[in-house]
């Protein structure tokens, strides 16, 4: 059926987004990201800069998104600030120089700050989708994100109709928009696999400035095989999950389980599945990344609310091929729902993330090295940690050759703090700081997850640390780990003496 539309090449589309314009584009993660047109607005950016003219805009997304639009902007030096979340090393350089504004937001909030007005006006949502209709129905593509509220709240609309993603999407969506306060109602999610909304997003076709044809692939990378850290790290999780179920903290038919980003989550996955007393479980998750495919198929995962499919390119292909049996078993839902603190704590969430720093308080770092350097943002952690029944941090106990300890005395950025912070999981053990005091975790935290280098040294810290006060904190050595890495190159081998 011929649409209604104005039909524009990517090119024609980017030409309509104008110079200090914010843009809402589609993608959490590479999924479902939009890439014709941010690729397009690149090259105008450019064409802009090389004749002495201003080219930047806000960009605005669910989570990272993949080259085509954070590569590429970032590339073209055509973005001013971004928000919520990024994962691109040229774009990280930028935001980590002052180039660019970044905004590092829990994903959950994104929807109601753009309601509220804090982040601009939004000029354009430009948004992937396997289906349109002529009256302004989108059938979105390979994740939600936020693009429910970008539709919505927008000005214009451009929309990537792309033929890569199949139209038998159709249904896997679940879209719901809750209203703001003192409106809003709860949200009746009980299981999760129960369904609130709409599986389509439905614009005013006024809006709709044109659509761009595509058949362009989403763009997500393979996973690394996993290390014999991060396996070990996957055996502890599955390993401290079966006893929390033999206790009967867990109960038989198990809690649903989410999972953050990257290689150490995806391994995690992994090992849940291989664990023979591991039993069926469910996911409430934002990212559906390789692993989880499998034990989708082999019934070790029986359902999956997430809202995007973070799959690598074989694993997409492999999606596509069998989305008869795949779409009994997920649903898609937007950031604001994925993430909602409401749901994570009704069905008692067991929320595995990854930390970049833990220190003997409890409190981890998941964003800023050595306190200052930005990773890529806050994401999902901190909805579902702050909120879970379960959470639970995992990270090596060192890297770079061992030259940072990931366990130290006091973190040098925090996002989340001890109180939400419950059980620790490196490869050299497991520390569950539940009922414990401030003295008895830095005690647990050093013996079971440091790395034995850092062992000897991190109680040394310890004793240099006052009697008789609640926390074991010293103001001036706190921070003396980092201060040496930046000074030599290394944290092992610590002189106190010369920080105190
Ligand atoms: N100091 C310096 N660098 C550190 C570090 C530390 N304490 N800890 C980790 N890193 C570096 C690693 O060396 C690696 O660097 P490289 O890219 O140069 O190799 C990089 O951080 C990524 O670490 P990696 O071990 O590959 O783990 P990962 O891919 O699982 O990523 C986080 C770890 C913490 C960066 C990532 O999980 C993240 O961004 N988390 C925050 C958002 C989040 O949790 N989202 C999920 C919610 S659903």
């Amino acid at each position: 059926m011929k649409l209604p539309f104005p039909v524009l090449s990517a090119q024609e589309a980017a030409a309509l987004i104008n110079d200090g314009d914010i843009v809402g584009f589609s993608g959490f993660t590479p999924a479902g990201a939009a890439k014709a047109i941010p690729s397009a607005l690149a090259t105008r950016a450019k064409e802009a800069h090389d004749a002495g003219q201003n080219f930047k805009i806000g960009v605005v997304s669910g989570a990272s998104t993949g080259d085509s639009l954070d590569g590429r902007l970032a590339e073209a030096d055509a973005i001013s600030f971004r928000t919520p979340y990024q994962s691109n090393r040229l774009l990280r350089k930028q935001i980590n120089e002052g180039q660019v504004k970044f905004v590092d937001m829990h994903l959950s909030m994104l929807p109601q700050m753009l309601r509220y007005g804090f982040l601009g006006k939004l000029n354009w949502a430009v948004v992937e989708a396997c289906e349109v209709t002529a009256g302004g129905g989108i059938v979105l593509s390979t994740s939600v994100g936020a693009s429910n509220t970008f539709l919505r709240l927008a000005d214009k609309i451009l929309i990537e109709l792309n033929s890569a993603h199949p139209s038998t999407l159709l249904g896997m969506h679940d879209i719901f928009e809750p209203q703001d306060p003192p409106l809003r109602s709860d949200i009746p999610i009980n299981r999760v696999y129960d369904r609130i909304g709409s599986p389509i997003c439905v614009v005013d076709p006024s809006k709709i400035a044109g659509i761009v044809y595509t058949n362009l692939e989403d763009e997500g990378s393979p996973f690394e095989e996993g290390s014999p850290s991060t396996n070990r790290i996957g055996e502890l999780a599955a390993e401290f999950l079966v006893n929390e179920m033999k206790a009967g903290r867990i109960p038989p038919q198990f809690l649903p389980i989410q999972s953050g980003v990257g290689n150490i989550s995806n391994a995690v996955l992994a090992s849940l599945g291989k664990n023979k007393e591991v039993p069926p479980f469910e996911m409430y998750t934002e990212v559906l990344q390789d692993s989880v495919l499998s034990l989708l198929e082999e019934g070790q995962c029986t359902f999956a609310s997430t809202c995007a499919l973070s799959l690598s390119p074989e694993k997409m292909r492999h999606f596509k091929s069998n989305i008869d049996l795949f779409r009994r078993h997920i649903v898609m839902r937007p950031q604001e729902i994925s993430n909602h603190p409401e749901i994570v704590r009704r069905l008692g969430i067991v929320s595995m993330n990854t930390a970049i720093e833990v220190d003997l308080g409890g409190n981890v770092n998941s964003t800023h090295v050595m306190g200052k350097t930005l990773m890529n943002g806050i994401g999902g952690s901190g909805d579902f940690t702050r909120n879970a029944y379960l959470s639970i941090f995992l990270c090596p106990s060192e890297v770079k050759g061992g030259k940072i300890s990931s366990i130290v005395p006091l973190a040098s950025h925090m996002d989340h703090s001890e109180h939400s912070v419950q059980v620790i999981i490196t490869e050299q053990g497991i520390a569950d700081l539940r009922g414990k005091d401030p003295r008895e975790r830095a005690q647990l935290i050093i013996d079971n997850c440091a790395h034995p280098d850092y062992r000897e040294q991190l109680h040394g810290y310890l004793h240099q640390v006052k009697a008789g006060q609640h926390e074991p904190i010293s103001l001036s050595l706190g921070l003396a780990m980092h201060r040496q890495f930046i000074r030599h190159g290394d944290m092992r081998n610590i002189n106190w003496q010369e920080f105190g």
